[in-house]
Parts: structure tokens; sequence; C-alpha cells
């Protein structure tokens, strides 16, 4: 027995060494030593791999919602070709478990249990003489928290500061609330704690910095909670520097020119960090990016990938000067390939960041210096292995931008947020570097977190309810909600009366649909029309109190001229009984000539109808859209809208249109219109029967501004909706709204009335 075991353990030891011998020198032939499958299996859950077999890849453990890997999260395939930790049968998905809730001052919990697990429900009561503040009941989620918030029993003891409370997990030092005082967290076991360590009771009877909570490894922040806290925040510092609705001319020049946002941001693109992540965060960025643009404050940005080395997508030094745009950003970001990269220096990011804020302030002069505010954004797992602590340059970045400020304000001055992602997460390295007020700046994402629609709900339209024409320019499905908040404005118009009718509208105010005038006979009645908005589920079809055409257009009058049909003044606003709901997925277009829409295009100070037009039908082709009924729901038709010099020709073609005899093309064909159709240059899509009234619109960033309305056209080339295109005499005619100013505005801008707010129209 003995013998033989020897044997055995001498052949064994035998065979491992020519195998690393192997091994050794298949890696000097430059073949790669693989890492092998066996023993790596999670009971419960499953693995993916990172880099396949090779070395450096990671072997991720997953587990379904509510179990957590153990004992590791991680393999890592070594040059060895061995797994490090080193593969064991026990690998499971443990169930997740919540922090002892059980550390209740003065109170109690039911049930009273060992362990508290996902699903388990507790509920809290205090003793005599306390009352609870806080969830009466909470229930253990699947990321490792308690629903709710913390329960805490009190008494009215005086103080100045109100119990603090003990957050589950933690045990807390001080006991007195007095101003001044200081209570101090601690965590337990191994549970780490997120907030702060330490808070102190102030004169305005609120303590310092955030209520800390323990969380262990596996715990994570929600989408919703990421959207909540952060998109709180955003929010916040964007709609402080935004002026309000009414705006003042003074306070947006005084915005553009002295307060500003600058944004920092920086990808962590280290080989810690698998390509999905990297992913993850640069569509979120580009989502966020986007987001803010809706708004009227446009901050600089300075954007960069890092590893050992600063790869920069953006110098915020050239958004200061002017030289790039939001969408040459964007673009430069969507185009960048991660190429070799090692290391990870995150301190040289933060110094990066520190030496573009010194060259703004000695650019700008001190006193420019304090008026702008500086938000700092960082995607990563802060394994960094370079450079070392970035914590000094964090304290010198926060003196340069606190020194000056009030104290009781600076921290307004200096947002960081930390996004941790990567299988494993430094959170101890990581949280010191958060900064700002207004509650959590340290985020921990799970790697299937989808970060992008976070950010993408973020900023909450429905409390942004006036910005005309905000829209999503991307869609996540080709489905209808996707359509809907691409185009929140359509609106489908149906005339029952004596000619049956479909027509297509746009909303161009919570209770007002623009739409032909055509569409409608004198005799039809508000009864008769109805409008479909889905505004909400199971709310589409929406009442009509009022039609009203414009009231020069008259189909007959150039009958005696050659012109059968005459289409000048084409357009008419429904007034609808409600006003719809706006939110994300239903929302009022920008029109022409409005304040609003100055806001849209950015134009600060006291605008002019002339400059927006210049600045939205500015070249001699512009390009345009209008929508077409097509599953699902609408498609979108690009077309050229014919100006200056080529307009002559484009209108030409009206006088091979049935009923006109006239030959002048212009007896049909007022500046009124604008012209699109053909495939001269470009093979323009042609509009249908049913698109008409139908919103001719452009885009300018996230806002969309409707020129023109779907009027007549010379062919037609089809009956039913659809994308089609035009061939080389057919020609579509839009009613172009700079010149439909006076009909809009003395409805959709009359503050004579109780009905409904009025929309805001420029002076000149
Ligand atoms: C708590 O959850 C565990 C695991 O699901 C379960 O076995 C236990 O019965 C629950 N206890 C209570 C009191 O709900
Ligand atoms: C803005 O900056 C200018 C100098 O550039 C200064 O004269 C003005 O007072 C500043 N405005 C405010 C409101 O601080
Ligand atoms: C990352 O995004 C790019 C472009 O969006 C795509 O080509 C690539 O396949 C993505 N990679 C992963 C791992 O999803």
């Amino acid at each position: 027995m003995v013998s033989s075991s020897r044997i055995n353990m001498e052949a064994f030891v035998h065979w491992s060494w020519l195998a690393a011998l192997l091994c050794l020198f298949c890696m000097g032939g430059e073949v790669r030593c693989d890492c092998t499958e066996e023993n790596v299996q999670i009971n419960g859950g499953y693995y993916t791999l990172t880099k396949k077999l090779d070395q450096g890849s990671k072997l991720v453990y997953h587990c379904p919602e509510g179990y957590y890997p153990h004992p590791h999260f991680y393999r890592a395939c070594q040059p060895s070709g061995t797994w490090d930790p080193e593969p064991a049968a026990q690998q499971q998905c443990k169930l997740v478990q919540c922090p002892n809730p059980t550390v209740i001052k003065n109170g109690f919990v039911t049930p009273h249990l060992e362990r508290y697990f996902v699903s388990n429900v507790t509920t809290y009561a205090c003793h005599a003489g306390y009352a609870l503040r806080g969830s009466s009941s909470r229930t253990c989620l699947p990321n490792g928290k308690w629903s709710g918030r913390t329960p805490i029993c009190s008494h009215d003891s005086g103080n100045t500061c109100a119990d603090p409370g003990v957050p589950p997990g933690a045990s807390r030092r001080g006991d007195t609330f007095g101003v001044d005082d200081k209570v101090k967290y601690a965590c337990s076991g191994d549970l780490f704690l997120v907030g702060s360590s330490e808070r102190v009771c102030q004169d305005s009877g609120y303590w310092t910095g955030t209520e800390p909570a323990c969380y262990y490894k596996y715990t994570h922040d929600t989408a919703l909670e990421v959207s909540e806290a952060f998109g709180g925040a955003i929010m916040d510092t964007l709609t402080k520097l935004q002026p309000p609705d009414d705006v003042q001319t003074e306070r947006i020049i005084r915005i553009s020119q002295n307060g500003t946002l600058n944004i920092y941001i920086a990808m962590d693109i280290s080989p810690s960090i698998t390509e999905d992540e990297v992913n993850m965060s640069s569509n979120a960025v580009v989502t966020l990016i986007k987001k803010i643009t809706s708004f009227v404050v446009s901050p600089n940005y300075e954007i960069v990938f890092f590893s050992s080395k600063i790869h920069e997508v953006v110098n915020i030094v050239d958004f200061l000067d002017g030289t790039v745009t939001v969408s040459s950003v964007i673009d430069d970001l969507e185009k960048f390939q991660r190429a070799g990269h090692t290391g990870t220096n995150l301190n040289l990011v933060f110094k990066t960041f520190e030496e573009r804020m010194a060259f703004i302030k000695q650019r700008g002069g001190d006193e420019r210096f304090k008026e702008h505010r500086h938000v700092i954004i960082l995607f990563t797992d802060g394994a960094y292995n370079m450079g070392g602590s970035p914590a000094p340059t964090v304290e010198r970045i926060k003196n340069m931008v606190y020194m000056n400020q009030n104290d009781g304000s600076r921290d307004e001055f200096l947002d960081i947020y930390v996004f941790g992602i990567g299988t494993v997460l430094y959170d101890d390295d990581l949280q010191p570097l958060t900064a700002g007020t207004g509650g959590h700046h340290y985020f921990r994402l799970k790697y299937d977190t989808n970060l992008h629609e976070t950010f993408d709900e973020i900023i909450d339209e429905s409390k942004v309810v006036g910005l005309c024409g905000l829209h999503r320019d991307y869609e996540l499905t080709d489905d209808r909600v996707s359509k809907q908040k691409r185009y929140p404005w359509m609106a489908f118009v149906f005339v029952q009366g004596e000619s049956p009718k479909k027509c297509l509208g746009s909303l161009v105010a919570p209770n007002f649909v623009l739409t032909a005038a055509h569409c409608f006979q004198f005799t039809d009645l508000p009864k008769d029309v109805t409008v479909e908005i889905e505004d909400r589920p199971g709310s589409r079809v929406k009442k009509v109190k009022k039609i009203t055409p414009h009231p020069n257009y008259n189909v007959k009058a150039r009958v005696d001229q050659g012109v059968a049909e005459f289409y000048d003044f084409d357009i008419a606003l429904i007034q609808l009984e409600e006003a719809v709901q706006i939110s994300s997925q239903t929302r009022p277009i920008c029109i022409p000539c409005t304040q609003e829409t100055s806001n849209a295009l950015k134009l600060s100070g006291a605008s002019t109808c002339q400059q927006q037009e210049e600045l939205l039908l500015k070249t001699h082709r512009e390009r345009l859209s209008f929508l077409t009924r097509a599953a699902p729901l609408v498609q979108e038709k690009g077309v050229f809208a014919k100006l200056g010099d080529s307009r002559n020709s484009c209108i030409s073609k009206a006088l091979m249109a049935p009923g006109i005899t006239a030959t002048d093309p212009r007896l049909a064909v007022t500046d009124s219109f604008l012209c699109t159709g053909g495939i001269n240059g470009h093979r323009d899509h042609i509009a249908c029967k049913g698109d008409a009234g139908g919103a001719v619109f452009k885009n300018y960033e996230q806002r969309t501004i409707q020129v023109g309305l779907v009027s007549w056209g010379t062919q037609e080339l089809c009956s039913s909706g659809g994308l089609k295109d035009s061939n080389e005499d057919s020609r579509d005619f839009h009613i172009n709204l700079f010149r439909m100013v006076p009909f809009l505005k003395s409805i959709l801008g009359n503050d004579d009335q109780d009905d409904y707010a009025p929309l805001k129209f420029l002076s000149d």
C-alpha cells in the first residue's frame, strides 16, 4: 500500500512538472498555454469567459436574481495556465442576505432571526415613549438592501439634530445630538460601509454627509436607485443653471458668460474592465450628453478613456473655444476603439482634470472661475496599479474649486460621482474620491445594469414640461412605444363627416393639434372629428372642442386663374376638449417664432423670427422629414426642400398637376409653400394620401421643430401611406409655417382667454 501510493505520487509530480515544462516551452514558441474548464462549474449558476481560455481571461460567475456566487465572484487565468483562485468543488450560488436590522435602538424587530434572507419581511415598533420615523415594514431585496428607509425610534429630547438612527448591520458611537456633536458608524463582520462614517450635527439642525449603509460585496445599486439619486442631483444642477420658463434675457446672458458648467468624464478601459463594461459606460455617457443638450445650459466637456495612459476624446479647452460641437464629440465617442491597453493610472485622470481646471482658472481669472461649477463622473473598478493614490490630487482639486467660495455653498461647486463597474470593486479606494452635496455620489453597478436606459430615464421629461420638441433620437426597438418617444408630437386625425378623411397632425400645445384645412368640409362639426394621441395607456381617442381653419383658406379662390384647387393657407387648428398628459411619449413639437423654439435653437438674448428661419431653412437644399402611416405606427420620410436658386425649377412641375391650366406656377405655388420631391441629387420620398396635415420637421440636437405642413402634390403615387420614392416629375408642396405666424399667434398666443396657457411668441 505504502509503496504503491508513493509511486502514484511520484507519477503525479512527474506529470505536472512535465506539463509545466511543456507549457513554458509552448509560450516560448508563441503558443498560448490555456486554462481548462475543469472543476470551475458553479452550482445553481453559470460562468462567462472574458477572453476564452487564454491567459488574462477572467471567468466570471453569474447567479439568478437574489443569489450571489460563493466563495468567489471570479477566477483569473494565470500565464501558467492555471486559475487563480484555484478551482474548487464547492463553488455555488447562495441566497442573498440583508444586513442585520436588529441594531435598531429603543425599538424591536419582528421576526427576530439570526439571519435575514431575500424576501424576508420585517416589521418595526418602538418602546413606550418613543415614536417611529422611517419604514415600519421592510423587505430584504435581491440586491442585498432593505426596502424603504431606516426605522428610527426617537423621543423629543430638545436636541438640535434629530436622532440619525442606526442603519442595518451598523453600530453607532455617539448618543448626543447637540450642535457639533459627532456620531461615528462602523459595519460589522464582512460588511463594509458606504456613505459617511462620521456625521456632525450642524446649527441648521441637519447632520453633515449622507446616511451610511452597510454593504456586502454583492450589494449593488439598482438602475432605479441610480437614476433617482444621480438623476435627481444632475437635474438639480441643470435646473439651477436653467433659466425659469418666463425667460429673462438678462439671465441667459449671465449664464452663458459667467455661470459655466464643466463636466469631466473618465472611463476605465484597463484590462480588468470587460469590453461590455466599456460599452456600457460609453453608451451611458452618450445618452447623458444627449439628454443634457435638451437643456438651455450648454456645459463644456472633457472626456477621456484611461488605462496607464489617457486617451482624450475631447479637451475642455476646445469646448470653451467653441471649436468642437456636442455632435462631433458623440461621433468620436461612438467611433472609439479600445486597443491593447495595460495598467491603470487613476491618479493621472485626476491630474489631467486638475490641469484643465488650472488652465481655465488662469485664462478666465479668479473671479470668473468662481462662477464655474464642476462635475466629475468616473467609471472604474478602482483597481489602479500605477501613479499612486489619486486622493491627494482630489484634495488639491477641492482646494482649487472651494477657494473663495462661501463655506455654506462651496460643496455645490464640485461634484465627483463614481460609478463602480467591473467584477471586483475597490470600494475603500473609490469612496473617498467622491465629493458634493445632496445624496449619493458612489454607485456600485452590477455587470448587467442597463446604464444606458438608466441615464435615459434620468432626466425626467415630465418635470420639464416646457421643453417643446424634446425626443429620443434613437430607437431601442422598432415598436410603437419607441416611435412615440421619437415623435411624441404625432397625432392622427379622422374625419367622419360627408366625405370621410384620414389626415396626420402635430401636437403644438397641450390642447392644440395642427393639421391641414383641406381635411375638413365646411359642414364638418367637432363631433365628426376625432384625434388620436396615446398619452396614457388605454386613452387614445381625444374629443374635439373646436376646429379653426385659416380664415384665408379658400380652395376655389383661383379657379378663374386656371387653378382648380388652390391650397394657400391650408392649415387648421384643432382645439381638444382636454389637454393631453405630457410625458416622454407625448409632448408638443416646437413651432416657428416662439420663445421656446429660440431656446431649443440656443438663440440667446433677444432673438427674432428671421434668425430662426435662417437657422432652419438656410441652404438651397435643406434636409427635412415628415411622417407616413406604416407599421409600426409611422415611418419617417426624408426630403430636401428646394430653396433659393433651386426653388423655381422645383415649383415649375406644379404645372403638370391635374386641374392646373395656368402658365405661371406661382399662381398655384405661392411663397407660402416649401417644395420637395424629384430625383435631382437625392431621390426624395413623396407624400401619400393620408400624409396630409402632418408636420414637416427638422431636428436640432434633441429638439424637433416643425417648419412646414404637408399640403398637396402633383401626382398620386400611393394611396395609403408607406415609404414611396419620388419620380422625376412628382413634387410635394408644404405650407411654410414661417408664413403662417399671425394665424398661429392669434390662437396659440392669445392671452385674452382662460381656457389654456398661451405660447409666448417673439415680438418680431
Ligand atoms: C426567511 O427566508 C428564508 C429563505 O427564503 C426562509 O427559509 C425563511 O422561512 C424566511 N423566514 C421568514 C420568517 O420569513
Ligand atoms: C459676469 O462677468 C462679467 C465680466 O466678464 C462681470 O462684469 C459681471 O459682473 C459678471 N456677472 C455676474 C452676475 O457676476
Ligand atoms: C461594443 O459596441 C460596439 C459598437 O457599439 C460594438 O461593435 C461591439 O460589438 C460592442 N462590444 C460588445 C462586447 O458588446
